[in-house]
């Protein structure tokens, strides 16, 4: 029986050795220790054991079935981490390939500009407005000072819904809205689209504005031109200029164009200011007394002044943009060089 036992564990040592795969040690396994296996074939036979050699015999097995437990596990160690070493070389990644790369967006240059007013005048102690684009008459012209004979108010340059509702032509109706629900002081600053039926080289049906509004006692023209300079030289350069040319808005009176000393040349005369050294970027005024009245703000006691500039504009001079058409057509060549 010792022998025989002896006999079994060296088959099964060859068997262990000659495996070279998971699933030819499972084999070895189910062969040597399995329900079936030589060893439990060996102890069903034990009734024919002579009683006084039972001990021994059983001995024999459990050291034999101990040695090839042992000797399989390692085995099946063994070539698990060898399975994993060649699955890791076969699957192993260059790092220094180039990866997939997803192309990051950026903002347009329009919204790059009105950011950067708005952080202008927000940082000068102005709080942002807001309106509505579909917008009711009363608030577009009429608390405006705006008469109904007014060329703005014909079919020809504003979009009608209905007869009282519009698209909005201009941001200046955030100052009737706001100036009817807020008690002086004001001070706004309000970005947004308008809509006008113009489509050719240097206008688009829809644009953007940026109003400005301040309501307060005792302000004058001149805080109005200090704060366009302020403004001014901090979007453009400290050495910038600003003009005031007399001009006719129904809603300021006075009103104003206001200019700025070229960005291009500063004043020499240059192609981008047609030689004159100057280029207009916005309309402004004192605030009619009659619009005061109209949102019940006391004319006597409060003045108020506005300004109201074309945001495509703006970023047009500030990035020296050739032709407005290239702001609305998105092309991301163009697009990319504002990253
Ligand atoms: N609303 C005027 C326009 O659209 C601009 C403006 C705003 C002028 C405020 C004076 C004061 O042209």
């Amino acid at each position: 029986m010792k022998e025989k036992i002896a006999k079994i564990i060296e088959q099964a040592k060859l068997a262990i050795e000659q495996s070279d795969t998971l699933a030819l040690i499972n084999n070895v396994k189910v062969k040597f220790l399995g329900k079936n296996g030589e060893l439990t074939q060996l102890l069903r036979g034990m009734k024919d054991v002579p009683q006084e050699e039972r001990p021994m015999v059983g001995k024999y097995v459990n050291e034999a079935r101990d040695v090839i437990t042992q000797l399989t596990e390692e085995k099946t160690k063994q070539l698990a981490q060898a399975e994993i070493d060649e699955k890791m070389m076969k699957e192993s990644v260059d790092i220094t390939l180039d990866g997939k790369k997803t192309e990051r967006g950026s903002l347009h240059p329009c919204t790059l500009v009105a950011n950067e007013i708005v952080e202008i005048f927000t940082s000068l102690g102005f709080t942002l407005g807001q309106g509505p684009e579909i917008e009711l008459d009363k608030f577009c012209f009429q608390m405006l000072n705006i008469p109904p004979d007014h060329p703005a108010r014909d079919m020809q340059d504003t979009f009608y819904i209905t007869d009282d509702i519009l698209l909005r032509t201009h941001t200046s109706s955030v100052q009737a809205r706001t100036m009817l629900n807020t008690k002086p002081p004001i001070r706004i600053i309000c970005p947004g689209k308008v809509y006008r039926p113009d489509d050719d080289a240097t206008h688009s049906p829809m644009f953007q504005q940026i109003e400005g509004l301040v309501v307060d006692e005792k302000v004058t023209l001149c805080d109005l031109k200090g704060l366009l300079e302020t403004f001014a030289k901090r979007l453009f350069d400290s050495n910038t200029k600003v003009r005031f040319r007399p001009s006719f808005f129904p809603f300021t009176e006075p009103s104003v164009e206001v200019d700025l000393t070229c960005s291009v040349c500063h004043g020499k005369g240059c192609r981008i200011c047609k030689g004159t050294g100057w280029i207009e970027i916005l309309g402004a005024g004192v605030v009619n007394p009659k619009v005061l009245e109209n949102c019940s703000i006391d004319s006597k006691k409060y003045k108020g002044l506005a300004f109201g500039m074309g945001v495509e504009r703006v970023a047009m001079i500030k990035y020296g943009i050739p032709d407005m058409r290239i702001l609305f057509e998105n092309d991301v060549r163009f697009l990319k060089d504002f990253k």
